[in-house]
């Protein structure tokens, strides 16, 4: 059997992984900006994050949700303090489409209704309701396509106000990201997400805060969207929070109630991925690495506005995007075949940065320098 083709795939082998560091099977290291899309938060290999995994596999490793598992509680109990977010509920389950999924349905068994509002350019990702309210229509199959949900300009306070009070009625809920990730780095104004809450408050509609890619500590904040000061109604969040292990959940404002079965999953919550998204909270904890997230995040912008040929330097603490003109197209490729750095990508021409949130600025320095070089010498 052959593996089905879905993936450009560069011809690099990883084999090894460290902090912020990765290596190939040939031995050649690479500085890891691209966190293996955001998914690194506390470094590769953390030291308590391999052994609290190790430890866990030895005791038990998995058994099903009709059981009480003492970790899902410690875990729910950790992230409320962390997000600072202890009055709401937590559900758990493998990824960020299944986290999103489950938020948008959670809504419509709340209010009843139908309608979802997403923005344009957002991703959400690719399973059938995650990807209804994903702005790309290439990866929409048919069966996929719903009358149910409306696509609004990103940012658009006047489109967002007319609709609602047009539809209020019907709108079962609000679903953005905090950061658009896939879309480019673009920030969701903090009025606008004011805007969304008072919305959602005065039509009955939730608001889904999708921090899949931009929560879990990467811009300084826990999830991006607390910056506007406005509390969603569910946090969905994936990436980070097992550091690798897959693991996602939602977080539940109190107004929504639990019902037996209303949600569920085989894996999700499991001992193992407790485990993991403990020990990575633990060290965002410890580690303090909110704070250094907003620090080297704010140097990085700093320095990469000062460089003349880039356009523009979008994002917030560690979840930066450098839109480079149409003629740098190579930059990216130079960057990960000439300087060993790993970086991700947005359409047309972004260079998407999300490295892990131990990043030191000395690594950030090794980045620039490379960055630097390239565009001079283009
Ligand atoms: C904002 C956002 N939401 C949801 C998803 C989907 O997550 P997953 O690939 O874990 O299903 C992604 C993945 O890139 C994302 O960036």
């Amino acid at each position: 059997m052959k593996l089905f083709d879905v993936y450009p795939l560069n011809d690099i082998v990883i084999d090894k992984a460290q902090g912020s560091y990765v290596w190939d099977d040939k031995g050649q290291q690479y500085l890891d900006m691209y966190g293996g899309h955001a998914v690194i938060s506390i470094g590769h290999t953390h030291p308590h994050y391999v052994k609290r995994l190790e430890d866990q596999l030895h005791k038990v490793g998995f058994y099903s949700n009709s059981v009480k598992i003492p970790l899902q509680v410690q875990l729910a109990q950790k992230l409320g303090e962390v997000s600072g977010k202890e009055d709401y509920h937590l559900f758990l389950c493998n990824s960020g489409a299944e986290a999103n999924e489950n938020a948008l349905k959670l809504a419509s068994f709340y209010n009843g209704r139908k309608k979802i509002v997403a923005f344009t350019k957002a991703f959400h990702g690719r399973t059938s309701l995650a990807v209804a309210v994903t702005d790309n229509p290439n990866i929409v199959a048919p069966v996929n396509q719903t009358g149910n949900v409306v696509f609004l300009p990103f940012n658009d306070e006047v489109a967002l106000e007319k609709y609602f009070n047009e539809n209020g009625n019907d709108i079962s809920s609000v679903i953005i990201e905090g950061i658009q990730g896939v879309g480019g780095i673009n920030v969701a104004n903090d009025s606008f997400l004011q805007k969304i809450r008072s919305l959602c408050d005065e039509y009955n509609a939730v608001y889904i805060a999708d921090s899949v890619q931009c929560g879990y500590g990467r811009t300084g904040k826990f999830y991006s969207q607390d910056f506007s000061g406005a509390n969603a109604d569910i946090y969905t969040m994936a990436k980070g929070m097992g550091n690798g292990f897959p693991v996602a959940g939602i977080s539940i404002a109190p107004k929504l109630k639990a019902k037996h079965f209303m949600l569920g999953t085989t894996f999700g919550g499991n001992h193992l991925a407790c485990a993991a998204a403990l020990s990575v909270l633990e060290i965002i904890e410890e580690d303090a690495l909110m704070q250094n997230a907003a620090t080297v995040g704010s140097y990085l912008i700093e320095e990469l506005k000062k460089m003349p040929k880039i356009l523009e330097v979008r994002g917030r603490g560690l979840m930066i995007g450098i839109a480079l003109p149409d003629e740098l197209k190579e930059v990216k490729k130079n960057l990960l075949f000439k300087h060993k750095i790993f970086t991700g990508e947005s359409k047309p021409n972004v260079i998407r940065l999300l490295p892990a949130l131990s990043i030191s600025k000395k690594e950030a320095d090794l980045f620039l320098k490379a960055l630097k070089s390239e565009l001079e010498s283009e």
